[in-house]
């Protein structure tokens, strides 16, 4: 049962087990120790410049602090039996330095603390993150490098659509990336407000220097409400969709992959490093890396789905409930980075196989080119649609392949057999110059751009 001595509001009589059980949370906020130490350090220093505490004693409690970080880091300082690591920050401190230590709560709550603590802890693991997206990213550029003249059909609804480079399809995952990395830097943006100086729910009663903390933290600038700000776990939500997007974009990702890898596609073979075997099958080689990333998608959303029903309906400013808000960032942060190193290797070592590519390049994707020939000759594209697609059942019947049918002599009007003379994949491809499509020179200017974003920060 927790002692009257260990809670922080030394309440007066002894914690039930059963409410000790459930505000206990020291495992699922020890990740934030290392950025309380810092605020705290920062804290105690601006309590010196409004004259709470004298120099000495900031320097004592900033010097203190860092000393457990360093214990913390080495392993030879590990909180237990306490009610949270903000909680045992404080009675280690004071433990220590006496007195002085029983000073660094003046004027701030562990409501302004943890949502300090929380946001600086976030900020750090989406910086994490779009280092993690940027070397996923930076992979499939340089394997768009290497395929730019490999030639591969596109599909839509899943079926043989239009030729197009391997290139544009590594570049439109690239692409797909990018926003992903566009909405990590709004939700670290969200994150980068410094709560601590609102107290429990009021702000500083001291006068304390917010604008001074910020800056010392590294925010971009002081809460404007301190009532908001004690309650404020919107930068959470951000985060966790941000991570979501990523997620669904590398389940996506890694769901063509597990297709190419069939027999059936055989556009792609897994080194051995990263596929698996079956334990019975002795002929199976796996996907699992593609597939255990596309399992991660699906639990993420789990975890945005709890921190928005966590803050639906919460009253203003600080609530308990709160205190269930970082498992659901641990998780899909952690999720995220791990899925993105799984990919980066992924993106770099698989083997793709432009014969097998080049090979499913069967002329029927030439449709459009044929459609496009009658546009040329004057012919709306509608009527010129419907004269391709007429003949085009006879060969999805397998009747005809795409190349006797242009010498068929019973072709609708207005085709003539030379709307079908010298068809050709790579002019099909190279038609397409306009900024976005397949041209070479489209591709190169795409490749050209993601090198200015992945240098840009
Ligand atoms: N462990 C708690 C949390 O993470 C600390 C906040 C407690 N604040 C309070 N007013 N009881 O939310």
């Amino acid at each position: 049962m927790t002692d009257k001595k260990t809670t922080l509001w030394g309440g007066a009589s002894v914690m039930h087990p059963a409410l000790a059980a459930l505000s206990e949370s020291l495992a699922q906020d020890l990740p934030l120790a290392d950025a309380d130490l810092r605020a705290s350090a920062a804290y105690a220093r601006g309590l010196a410049r409004c004259g709470v505490l004298t120099n000495d004693e900031a320097e004592t409690l900033a010097k203190g602090l860092m000393a457990l970080r360093q214990e913390l880091t080495e392993g030879t300082w590990l909180p237990t039996d306490v009610e949270d690591i903000h909680a045992a920050i404080e009675s280690e401190l004071t433990r220590r330095h006496g007195d002085v230590g029983a000073k660094l709560h003046t004027g701030r709550s562990r409501n302004d603390q943890v949502a300090t603590a929380f946001r600086l802890t976030a900020r750090e693991r989406v910086d994490g993150l779009i280092a993690g997206i940027k070397a996923v990213q930076a992979a499939l550029v340089s394997r768009a490098e290497d395929e730019i003249d490999t030639l591969m059909p596109s599909y839509t609804h899943m079926q043989r659509a239009q030729p197009i480079r391997l290139a544009h399809w590594l570049m439109a995952h690239f692409f797909m990336l990018e926003r992903d990395v566009e909405r990590m830097k709004s939700a670290r943006a969200m994150a980068n407000v410094l709560p601590l100086g609102s107290g429990a729910v009021s702000g500083h009663p001291f006068g304390i220097d917010r604008a001074w903390l910020a800056k010392e933290l590294g925010f971009a600038r002081p809460t404007d409400n301190s009532l908001d700000a004690v309650g404020d776990r919107d930068y959470v939500c951000d985060v966790i969709y941000a991570c979501s997007m990523a997620a669904l974009h590398l389940s996506r990702l890694a769901e063509e992959m597990v297709v190419w890898s069939t027999a059936e596609f055989a556009f792609l073979r897994w080194p051995d490093a990263l596929a698996t075997g079956s334990s019975l099958m002795p002929n199976k080689k796996n996907p699992d890396l593609a597939e255990l990333v596309r399992g991660q998608a699906g639990p993420m959303l789990g975890d945005l789905t709890s921190i928005l029903v966590l803050v639906k309906g919460l009253p203003v400013s600080y609530q308990r409930d709160l205190q269930e808000d970082k498992p659901p960032l641990w998780r899909a942060t952690g999720r995220l980075l791990t899925s993105l190193q799984a990919m980066e290797a992924a993106c770099l070592h698989v083997a793709f196989d432009r014969v097998r590519m080049t090979s499913a390049l069967s002329d029927d994707i030439l449709a459009t080119e044929v459609a496009d020939r009658l546009v040329a000759r004057g012919i709306p594209f509608r009527k010129a649609h419907h004269a391709v697609a007429a003949i085009m059942g006879r060969v999805r019947d397998g009747k005809d392949d795409f190349k006797t049918l242009a010498k068929a002599s019973d072709l609708p009007e207005p085709l003539v057999q030379a709307d079908f003379d010298k068809l050709d994949m790579a002019a099909a491809i190279e038609r397409r110059t306009a900024i976005g499509g397949t041209a070479k020179s489209a591709v190169e200017a795409q490749l050209q751009r993601a090198r200015a974003l992945l240098a840009s920060v």
